[in-house]
């Protein structure tokens, strides 16, 4: 009987023998489509998305067309990874000195680093039990000088674009969607990164697809699309005269280089042609040991905007109580069963606001201390930083469990983890 089950930490036998596989899910599945794309290139000496010593197709636009295709946007722009896709984004929909973006108070750092590096001001914002940013606090947190929003599909799954998309539409605010953690994700049937704006995407080597490094804007806005091409390419490569003049006003300014390179190019051409079977892998997964602990009692599923859009890159759960995290994931560790609480005072994640010191103390590379110092800026958003400042999203994340979920497991893999969840349940909640 289950409840009889002497737990591995106490010395009884292991729910999974399985070795655990890590979360790189294109990562793992790196091999001869990429080499050949590689290859290509290298045979080519075409490494320049702009030219080369003979002419050849880019292998980066090649992949800007086929992305844009499989996103639903009409444009797509390739870039250096997801920070620079964000500052592109935000620059591009006129972002800047005097203004705040609101962003979720549970994202990797770079959500709210690229705001600053756009010279505005991070307004930060709780979750809900979706672990996405919470509606109802960015309706309260929206003031005169916001600008603009990013809003996180958080662990691979998508915010309430019903509700978030209509309150930036009555305030008229540009809306950011970061999905470096859910593409090929959706909402009700839509893409995400296509409900806003600007959708950003990370190529990063922990992401669903990837080439080491990488990142990609989507839009569907023309006007946006050049002024992300201006910005990404301080050279302006991509203008039909170079050095031409600005064919109307705000299409030409200083930009930088967030250009993506031809060798990444390649490689996430091949990638993206095993999007749609990763994310099925790790939908069936997920599902199989959602099932297998369904009805378990003291654990709550995170609950999903659209389960069906949600790409399963990991199961979260909440238990009643935050002090049995630490002996509960212990047991699953024990259990062969890569679990892990979400957040503990003690340990710093980049993920969670309170653990943004460099925010909280609006600490910057120079003594100015732009943006928060801006003659421009009239709010008054950082006298409230605090560690404390969004306690829902400390208190929801406090009783939070994380499962990554690799699309390389086995269905038996997933029976054992269900098992080990199950079992440890059963003696510890
Ligand atoms: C939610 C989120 N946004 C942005 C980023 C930044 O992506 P990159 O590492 O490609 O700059 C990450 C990367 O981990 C992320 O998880």
């Amino acid at each position: 009987m289950i409840g009889c089950e002497e737990l591995a930490v106490n010395g009884g036998p292991k729910a999974k023998t399985t070795p655990n596989i890590p979360m790189y899910p294109g990562g793992l599945e790196m091999g001869e489509e990429e080499k050949t794309q590689l290859l290509e290139v290298i045979d080519r000496k075409y490494l320049f998305r702009y030219y080369g010593p003979a002419e050849f197709p880019s292998k980066v636009s090649e992949f800007e067309k086929r992305f844009a295709a499989r996103m639903g946007a009409k444009h797509c722009l390739a870039v250096t990874n997801c920070t620079s896709a964000l500052i592109n984004a935000l620059v591009a929909v006129g972002v800047g000195p005097g203004d705040e973006v609101i962003v979720n108070g549970y994202t990797f750092f770079a959500s709210c680093a690229a705001i600053v590096a756009a010279k505005a001001v991070p307004v930060i914002c709780e979750i809900d039990d979706s672990m996405t940013m919470d509606p109802e606090d960015f309706k309260k947190k929206i003031t005169e000088h916001t600008k603009a929003i990013i809003a996180v599909h958080m662990r691979g799954t998508p915010c309430d674009m019903d509700r978030i998309t209509a309150i930036a539409e009555e305030h008229n605010l540009k809306l950011i969607e970061d999905c470096a953690q859910a593409c090929g994700g959706s909402y009700k049937g839509r893409p995400l990164g296509t409900f806003g704006d600007v959708g950003c995407f990370s190529f990063q080597y922990h992401k669903i697809i990837t080439a080491g490094e990488g990142g990609a804007c989507i839009t569907n806005d023309p006007v946006i699309y050049d002024r992300l091409m201006g910005y990404h390419d301080a050279a302006a490569c991509w203008r039909p005269d170079r050095f031409g003049e600005e064919r109307y006003r705000g299409e030409l300014f200083c930009g930088v280089n967030y250009r993506m390179s031809e060798l990444t190019g390649a490689v996430m051409l091949a990638q993206l042609g095993k999007l749609d079977s990763l994310l099925d892998s790790m939908r069936a997964n997920r599902k199989r040991i959602k099932e297998g602990i369904r009805g378990v009692s003291g654990i709550t599923f995170r609950r999903l905007n659209d389960e069906a859009g949600d790409t399963a890159v990991c199961l979260m759960f909440m238990l009643n109580d935050r002090d049995k995290i630490g002996p509960f994931t212990e047991a699953l560790q024990a259990e062969g069963i890569d679990a892990a609480g979400v957040f503990n005072k003690g340990i710093p994640d980049w993920h969670i606001y309170s653990h943004w010191k460099h925010v909280l103390d609006r600490a910057t590379p120079t003594p100015e201390g732009c943006p928060y110092t801006c003659p421009h800026y009239k709010g008054d958003a950082p006298e409230r930083y605090s560690p404390d400042m969004c306690p829902n999203t400390l208190e929801l994340l406090s009783r939070t469990v994380h499962l990554d979920i690799p699309a390389q497991m086995t269905a038996e893999d997933c029976d054992m983890i269900a098992s080990g969840i199950r079992k440890v349940a059963a003696a510890l909640l």
